[in-house]
């Protein structure tokens, strides 16, 4: 797998996710080492999407720990059921924030974040990760992007 990505031109995101995912899979199944493949996921998202801020947290026991990611410097710990993060982690469900304003006890890492998709990663049953994308834009996150966002939990699982 060459280390360069190759992604339609196209102003819609859902030819972009079709031609990506199935790069960051083959990507990911070439490589066992979970750091390298969270980053190289978060440099893939960022690139293709050009998103806000693209990472992961850690569950380390009752805190969610920053990991690997692309974009301005963040927070580095979220207790559990704190922000967005934390809330998906309680409620192990993938939250789509259309107004980071309106969700109560929304963590501002920065003020130019305005809307937000977190997905929680499961090993053996338990939530291990999070995958947090942030956008500088109202609403920027739709079923779509939860859709194809979501093909990703079982290929970034099996190297948890
Ligand atoms: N806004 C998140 C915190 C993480 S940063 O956005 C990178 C939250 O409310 O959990």
């Amino acid at each position: 797998m060459s280390e360069s990505l190759s992604l339609p031109q196209s102003e819609a995101r859902e030819p972009i996710y079709q031609a990506l995912i199935p790069q960051i899979k083959a990507l990911t199944d070439s490589e066992n080492d979970c750091t390298a493949n969270l980053a190289n996921i978060a440099a893939a998202l960022k690139q293709a999407f050009d998103f806000f801020w693209v990472g992961f947290y850690r569950v380390d026991a009752d805190t969610l720990v920053l990991g690997p990611f692309q974009g301005p410097l963040a927070c580095t710990r979220i207790p559990f059921a704190k922000g967005v993060c934390g809330a998906a982690w309680q409620r192990k469900q993938t939250l789509v924030v259309a107004d980071v304003d309106a969700f109560p006890g929304h963590i501002a890492c920065s003020s130019s974040s305005r809307s937000e998709i977190v997905l929680p990663l499961y090993k053996a049953g338990k939530v291990a990760l999070v995958l947090d994308i942030d956008s500088d834009k109202l609403n920027d996150f739709s079923e779509l992007d939860q859709h194809y966002l979501e093909q990703l939990q079982p290929i970034i699982e099996r190297f948890l």
